[in-house]
């Protein structure tokens, strides 16, 4: 969505991410590719986009008596440099804000995130907050975002929006965003999955939400109607009333 943005308002030589070290993404091949596990990224390389790879401001690494604040502003002039010299050519960088998990549950300071906000927008750079993992409440806050008191351009969730009893991703991002795509005279809106379904088709301009995020794309079920979909079918399955429950709450 990102590349498909910038290609939207005429910058489409911005084709490339940057992602921190031992970050983890996922395994479908975008997000593979953004990662930074060899584990899992090892065989699948030929396939991959290349990436911009930042170190990562992992505060297990700092320096004796460094705090985790100083640790992670040292650590940011990378990300500074690289922003930098690739702005041009980038999209966005994506993280996972605070706490990278599969990478080893490596932590950082919100000063880290405050400071990559403020760079993304000097640069015209997203940034992209891949929350599928810190997300509703496992840092403290609803969002780790908040914490650094941020708001990303795209943020992604999923396995927090149905603590896991069904297959559930939703991208959330910007009005600014969102209304680069409804005045495009590109031919295609995002509208794929990550969730084994064909998704929903955005929703029409006037029946956007508005704040802080509008929803916009890749909200699927297992079956693929949408969460709207199933908030509204007759309670008949286990399945509907299981998502009944989580919809509303209990
Ligand atoms: C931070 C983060 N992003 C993305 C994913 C991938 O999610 P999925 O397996 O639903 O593609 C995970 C999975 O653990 C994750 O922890």
């Amino acid at each position: 969505m990102s590349f498909h943005y910038w290609r939207n308002v005429g910058r489409s030589a911005k084709r490339r991410f940057l992602t921190l070290s031992n970050s983890y993404h996922g395994e479908t091949l975008g997000a593979l590719a953004v990662g930074d596990v060899d584990l899992y990224k090892q065989i699948y390389r030929p396939l991959l986009m290349d990436v911009i790879t930042v170190p990562s401001p992992d505060c297990y690494a700092r320096a004796p008596g460094e705090s985790w604040a100083q640790h992670s502003r040292r650590m940011f002039a990378h990300m500074e440099a690289a922003l930098a010299q690739h702005a041009h050519e980038a999209c966005a960088v994506i993280v996972e804000p605070l706490v990278q998990c599969a990478g080893g549950m490596r932590m950082y300071d919100p000063v880290y995130l405050t400071l990559l906000r403020e760079a993304c927008d000097r640069h015209q750079v997203h940034l992209i907050a891949d929350e599928i993992a810190v997300g509703f409440g496992r840092t403290g806050s609803m969002f780790a975002c908040e914490q650094a008191g941020i708001r990303p351009d795209f943020m992604c969730l999923s396995k927090g929006l149905t603590g896991g009893y069904l297959p559930l991703s939703t991208v959330m991002t910007t009005d600014g965003v969102y209304q680069a795509f409804t005045t495009s005279t590109s031919s295609s809106t995002p509208s794929c999955t990550r969730t084994a379904s064909p998704a929903t088709r955005w929703p029409a301009p006037q029946r956007a939400p508005v704040s802080p995020f509008s929803a916009t794309t890749t909200c699927s079920s297992a079956t693929g109607r949408s969460p709207r979909a199933w908030a509204s079918a007759p309670a008949r399955s286990r399945t509907t009333r299981t998502w009944r429950k989580c919809a509303s709450g209990a």
